[in-house]
């Protein structure tokens, strides 16, 4: 039995995926032009595919406070924090993101994967519980596996379901920890905030909220789900990233917890990984002013109705709450691969997502919106998805029937 052999299903399932032509998971990006187009096999193509929700990887001044730091600070900082110091910049980003988001503490890590792996692995012991919506992120479930606590998963979105997991947990002395997500990335809904909140008052359980698809997007502020819920005070920990609506890469967790600053040498995450590099840590402090900028939260939501609608109007079966991730289930694996494929070639670029990664076996064409596509743009997305369904036949007829 060699090393790989246990890839083997993997390595055909994958091989299957790429006989119409092109491997959706080694898509090279020839040439990126904007947030929404890129040369991709050698032609100009929509991207309707990251999580650049404000468009903000190519906004001049993140660019241009990236450059100046660059130049002022190096490349990069060749270790993490503990051990190699922490930069002003670390420290201003931290102050600047809890007075943001209105919580006393503020730790960066260098991912939003390892924001949640280090933080949540760390703050439940041994004896804790950490009960985790079902449809949660592979960061948080690779967490759960890192750390000591048991691990509860309670139905996705389902408060009642969690508030029995918890009343069974009633007289044990063990912390619970209550993991939820602002936007869940690949349907796009949001968690019940509000009920989930109430259930963790109710239990005296403690609440985080990783908001990585809904900071910029969610709230007046941009805050996300927490601030359009107005359930701040029931919120303990916000997990983030800075690799969607800041344009970057890197993740945070904030927190109001008296002695969160204990995390800094007891998060493994954060003391055994290199800090994020001048330039980073310059455009997300300068995107992190650009997000407070109302019109491009308007313009993006604007964005939303344009292809959310269009789409749901020429009969594809979109999710049943609107947000900028707009995801069809085309409910057929094979058939989910030949539109993507189709897509592609015709200039239109999204996320393919296949079971097991995907929610009660689905088949996604995982769409999404920024800010800066132009109406025009989300129009032609609509148009060649129509286009392609039809001359692949996927609905029969009518095409309206795929709503059903
Ligand atoms: C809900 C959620 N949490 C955390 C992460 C990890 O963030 P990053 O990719 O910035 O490491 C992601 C990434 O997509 C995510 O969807």
């Amino acid at each position: 039995m060699g090393l790989f052999d246990r890839f083997l299903p993997l390595i055909k399932a994958r091989e299957s995926v790429a006989a119409g032509g092109v491997d959706p998971f080694s898509v090279k990006m020839e040439k990126v032009l904007s947030p929404t187009r890129a040369v991709i096999d050698g032609r100009e193509t929509i991207i309707a595919g990251s999580n650049n929700y404000l468009g903000m990887t190519w906004d001049e001044s993140c660019i241009e406070a990236a450059i100046e730091a660059v130049r002022e600070g190096g490349t990069g900082t060749t270790g993490s924090r503990i051990a190699n110091g922490s930069y002003a910049g670390h420290r201003a980003l931290e102050e600047e993101l809890a007075a943001f988001l209105g919580f006393d503490h503020c730790m960066v890590l260098t991912t939003g994967y390892q924001a949640n792996l280090g933080i949540i692995s760390t703050v439940a012991g041994p004896k804790d519980y950490l009960l985790i919506d079902a449809d949660s992120h592979a960061s948080i479930y690779d967490a759960c596996r890192l750390g000591s606590a048991t691990v509860i998963r309670f139905k996705h979105n389902d408060p009642q379901d969690l508030a029995n997991r918890l009343k069974r947990l009633e007289n044990d002395p063990g912390n619970k920890v209550v993991v939820v997500e602002g936007i869940y990335s690949m349907l796009g809904d949001t968690a019940p905030l509000k009920e989930i909140a109430a259930v963790k008052r109710e239990y005296g359980a403690y609440l985080l909220v990783d908001e990585a698809h809904s900071l910029g997007v969610l709230g007046d502020e941009g805050r996300g789900l927490y601030e359009r819920e107005n359930v701040k005070d029931d919120v303990d920990f916000v997990v983030g990233t800075f690799s969607k609506s800041l344009g970057a890469v890197g993740g945070f967790c904030a927190s109001s917890s008296p002695e969160f600053e204990i995390l800094r040498v007891a998060c493994r995450a954060y003391m055994f990984s290199a800090s994020l590099p001048p330039s980073v840590i310059a455009s997300v402090r300068q995107a992190l002013k650009r997000m407070q900028d109302k019109s491009l939260r308007a313009n993006l939501w604007r964005n939303v109705d344009v292809l959310y609608d269009g789409l749901k109007a020429q009969g594809f079966s979109v999710g049943h709450e609107k947000s900028p991730i707009v995801s069809v289930d085309m409910r057929d694996p094979a058939i989910v691969v030949a539109m993507w494929q189709e897509l592609l070639r015709n200039g239109v670029y999204v996320n393919l997502a296949l079971p097991p990664a995907t929610p009660n076996g689905m088949a996604l064409l995982r769409c999404s919106v920024t800010a800066a596509h132009t109406r025009t743009e989300l129009e032609q997305v609509v148009r060649t998805f129509v286009s392609v369904a039809d001359a692949l036949d996927v609905f029969g007829t009518p095409r309206m029937a795929a709503s059903a």
